[in-house]
């Protein structure tokens, strides 16, 4: 039996104790972007934490609410990585814009589900109102449509799922062909392979020197596979891929899909939010010839996770694929907007759209555009900065904010490269100052420095080059 008396007194003390407490930690957070650059980015006891998060117990009277959140940011939050730094510089990580953090807050006290109209007629307009706002972008029309899901790997597998439907009969989905890059993501190989792809159903296509798919061989296997009595039926294409930030010919990619009735999914988990920049945005022109794409809001437009988008330019294919209408959801059906759970995987889904509302209604559309930008020029003067020190040899141009790098002097055996790039980076993680670490490309090992991160200034990037040489001279000589 439930004690409400015990519940009633429980959200009593939460009213009285835990609001102020809890706004002790919105007060620190909104000032994080500040204090987290005096904090080191990395380098933590996380061994020590670990032990002690361990030996925590289950009790079955609970304890003191401010002595749990007390522990959570010391033994918890404070060890994790601080991806809001303005020196890291790893994987493809936004800032959180406290307007982003806002609507995070609303929609978790207001716990709306966005899983069907009925449920949350209000929010969904507004997730509708931004999906169709951003498919205006990629130059799609009143057709588009689509939703927010948990991340780029969800949306991705969205999009792929789509594909295939439309575009095969169940019975043709064992001779089914996906053709992606060798720099298409990990959660496009993933997606596909769940889907039930086998490994030779997914082409795995090279890319040029500048990391962009190669369109000629693209078409040569489509060919072959076609010859085959094969059915290629999607291509993967990406808008910044995540080693190098390169962009794929889009409109190429639109070409080939065309004329061979195929399925264009563009990820721009990463690099879609480049249609928010009115000077960058023509980069990804051939955007408006895809089928769909995926666009991560919480990788380089200041949202905080989860808040990723699936977009279809015709949401119709969608629909056609997703939707299941159930005796228990039949009240609820909605004629006139689409219903979330019709368009994609999930059922119950946090309105994870209010983030981005939030961010562009407070913050407007110009001072995102400039985020993006910002963050191409502080790539730039990695370079620059780079160029002016002795042997260092920039490994793929900057691109989305992101630029690959190694210390390749002269008079080394080049075998050893890898190794002391590798020492460089452990180096500067170990010491605090700044997180970056190594990726492969064309077979080497290097430095990735990823400059997408809204707290980050020109300086800091400038500082952590010279920090790099500095390193690299007290090891290397
Ligand atoms: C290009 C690209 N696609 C997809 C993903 C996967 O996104 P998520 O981690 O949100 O699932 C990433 C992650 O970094 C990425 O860089």
């Amino acid at each position: 039996m439930l004690d409400r008396k015990k519940y009633e007194e429980q959200l009593k003390r939460v009213k009285e104790e835990q609001i102020e407490e809890l706004a002790k930690y919105l007060q620190q957070y909104t000032a994080l972007g500040e204090m987290v650059r005096d904090m080191p980015v990395a380098g933590f006891d996380v061994e020590k934490k670990i032990e002690e998060l361990e030996k925590i117990p289950f009790s079955p009277e609970g304890r003191d609410p401010k002595e749990v959140a007390e522990e959570l940011v010391e033994k918890g939050f404070n060890e994790s990585m601080m991806l809001q730094h303005p020196k890291f510089f790893s994987f493809v990580t936004s800032a959180v814009s406290p307007y982003a953090l806002a609507g995070a807050i609303l929609a978790d006290i207001y716990n709306v589900n966005v899983c069907g109209f009925e449920e949350a007629p209000t929010i969904g307009i507004i997730e509708e109102k931004l999906i169709k706002w951003m498919g205006g972008l990629a130059g799609w029309g009143e057709d588009c449509g689509g939703l927010f899901t948990s991340g780029g790997s969800l949306s991705n597998l969205t999009g792929f799922i789509a594909a295939r439907d439309n575009l095969l009969k169940p019975e043709e989905y064992p001779i089914g062909v996906a053709y992606v890059s060798d720099q298409t993501h990990s959660s496009g190989k993933k997606g596909l392979r769940m889907m039930g792809l086998r490994y030779d159903q997914i082409k795995i296509i090279p890319t040029d020197d500048e990391f962009k798919f190669r369109t000629d061989l693209l078409e040569e296997e489509i060919k072959k596979d076609l010859a085959d009595g094969k059915k290629p039926f999607l291509i993967v294409g990406t808008i910044g891929t995540t080693n190098t930030g390169s962009i794929d010919p889009l409109k190429e990619l639109g070409a080939i899909k065309e004329k061979y009735n195929m399925w264009l999914h563009v990820d721009g988990a990463f690099g879609g939010s480049i249609l928010f920049s009115g000077i960058y945005n023509h980069l990804a022109a051939g955007i408006e010839l895809a089928d769909s794409m995926s666009w991560d809001t919480h990788k380089w437009a200041m949202q905080g996770y989860s808040s990723s988008c699936l977009i279809a330019k015709d949401k119709k294919k969608l629909i056609s694929v997703f939707a299941e209408h159930p005796e228990y959801l039949q009240d609820v059906i909605n004629e006139e907007h689409t219903d979330g759970w019709d368009m994609g995987i999930e059922m119950s889904r946090p309105a994870r759209c209010v983030k981005l509302w939030f961010t562009v209604q407070a913050m407007g559309t110009d001072l995102l555009s400039d985020v993006i930008d910002y963050s191409f020029f502080n790539s730039h003067q990695a370079k620059r900065a780079l160029e002016e020190l002795e042997g260092w040899e920039i490994t793929s141009e900057p691109m989305c904010g992101t630029i690959t790098f190694r210390y390749a002097p002269t008079g080394v055996d080049p075998a050893e490269y890898d190794e002391m790039n590798a020492r460089i980076s452990k180096e500067i993680i170990k010491s605090g100052y700044a997180y970056i670490v190594t990726t492969v490309i064309k077979g080497n090992r290097v430095l990735r420095m990823n400059m997408i991160n809204g707290n980050m200034t020109d300086k800091d990037v400038i500082d952590t080059i010279h920090r790099l040489d500095k390193i690299a001279h007290e090891i290397y000589g």
